[in-house]
């Protein structure tokens, strides 16, 4: 197989699974929008030479973002609580000088940035999706409706002077001309100023073999090996990293302009765990695929062992990460009759590539059936907390990660 040139280094990539034919992982057709699906092939490596984990193909950015761009930072109830800390703690620790701004990329519908508003700071939020971006604005956030890279950079410093802090959250991941993005970074920052990012941790979704994080918008997998050499070739230096809870396992990095800040202990410490679990080795990533390939049969043998015994099963959540898991073990409306979900925007739709029909999640008790796959797994506490009545009803969840089980 040729190798695919990294998009960090131009080294060579060496793909370690391939999920095969995938739908946008975010496009909820409606019941006669099914004609001209885009789809694409979902496989993933890692590069020799810089160690980043990342897709072999690039989905173009505007069929994934764009006005109905669907998802919200606002639905758990748990990343607002989030959002709300990473604020206030912006405002107290890098916030606190003469007119300090802020500025971040991807800030959907400002649930970050509208604390910030609310202490009156300077700051502007970089969205492409028009339709989560005017939800910021109605929040009271300054929003500029367009995709951040080297150009947006120099637009932005032009206006409003240089950033003192760059945060980005789920959304560097996203970014496949990460290049350009650092190069924007290098113009806006502050010559004190920190960037900030926090993405899913490349090492969780290998302990928790949490497959479902790859996915078309999920383009790099980072760790703080990759992430610090990748900061190296943009006089960017990584000074902190932060294990966060959130969606599954995250990792919060702060880059600095090199020699800027002094490095935190917990930046060596995370490398050389990395390296002595042999993360990115290739032992590594092809066990890795060889426990995914045994979900999907755990998950089928299952999902066929219920219909047979006509026992109803649906999924819970419909997330972009569902997407993979469906249409990678070819799951349809036949083994899992209905998605039940909170956004208002995939309800009436089907899920993406599988075609399941999509509910509000209020109709699920309406009857309970005897299984739920937790297609939401990273939001389990939250919606298990709400959910008491599905299990006293004698329902079971159903979860495929690290492996299947039912509770
Ligand atoms: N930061 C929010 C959060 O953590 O809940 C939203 C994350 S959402 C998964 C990713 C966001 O990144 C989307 O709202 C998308 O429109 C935005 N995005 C994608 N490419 C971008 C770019 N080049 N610049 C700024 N935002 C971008
Ligand atoms: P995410 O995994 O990308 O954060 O997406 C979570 C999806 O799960 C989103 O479509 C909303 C849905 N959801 C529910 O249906 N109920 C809930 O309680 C939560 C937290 C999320
Ligand atoms: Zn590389």
């Amino acid at each position: 197989m040729p190798a695919t040139p990294c998009r960090v280094c131009s080294g060579p990539v060496r793909e370690f699974f391939d999920f095969g034919e995938q739908p946008l992982s975010d496009a909820f057709p409606l019941p006669d929008q099914l004609d001209g699906e885009f789809s694409f092939r979902l496989a993933i490596g890692c590069c020799e030479s810089c160690s980043m984990v990342q897709l072999m193909e690039e989905v173009p950015r505007d069929r994934m973002f764009h006005e109905d761009y669907p998802y919200l930072s606002n639905g758990s109830a748990v990343m607002r609580d989030h959002f709300r800390a990473v604020a206030s703690r912006f405002l107290r620790d890098e916030l606190a000088g003469p007119d300090p701004f802020i500025v971040e990329l991807g800030c959907n519908d400002g649930t970050m940035l509208r604390t910030v508003a609310d202490a009156g700071v300077r700051h502007l939020g970089v969205e492409p999706s028009g339709g989560v971006a005017d939800l910021a604005a109605a929040r009271g956030v300054r929003v500029d409706k367009r995709f951040f890279e080297a150009e947006t950079a120099r637009d932005i410093l032009a206006a409003d002077g240089s950033a003192d802090v760059i945060y980005a959250a789920n959304t560097l991941c996203h970014i496949p001309y990460i290049d350009s993005i650092l190069r924007g970074v290098d113009e806006l920052l502050a010559p004190s100023g920190v960037f900030v990012f926090e993405d899913p941790y490349f090492a969780e979704i290998v302990r928790r073999t949490s497959f479902d994080q790859i996915y078309d918008e999920h383009f790099f997998f980072f760790t703080a090996r990759s992430v610090r050499a990748m900061a190296a070739r943009h006089g960017l230096e990584l000074v902190d990293v932060e294990e966060l809870p959130v969606h599954g396992g995250e990792v919060r990095y702060t880059l600095a302009r090199t020699g800027a800040r002094e490095i935190s202990p917990a930046v060596g410490a995370l490398i050389e765990r990395e390296t002595r679990s042999g993360l990115t080795d290739p032992t590594t990533l092809d066990a890795f695929a060889a426990r995914v390939n045994q979900i999907r049969t755990d998950l089928l043998a299952f999902l066929r062992a219920e219909k047979a015994a006509g026992r109803p099963v649906v999924g819970y959540g419909a997330t972009a990460k569902s997407a993979t898991v469906l249409n990678f073990c070819g799951i349809g409306p036949d083994l899992i009759s209905h998605v039940f979900d909170t956004t208002p925007a995939k309800q009436g739709r089907l899920t993406p590539g599988s075609h399941i029909p999509v509910r509000p999640a209020e109709e699920f008790a309406d009857p309970y059936p005897a299984h739920a796959v937790l297609f939401a797994w990273n939001h389990a506490e939250e919606i298990l907390a709400k959910e008491t009545a599905f299990r006293e009803a004698g329902g079971r969840w159903v979860l495929y990660v690290p492996e299947l089980h039912v509770r």
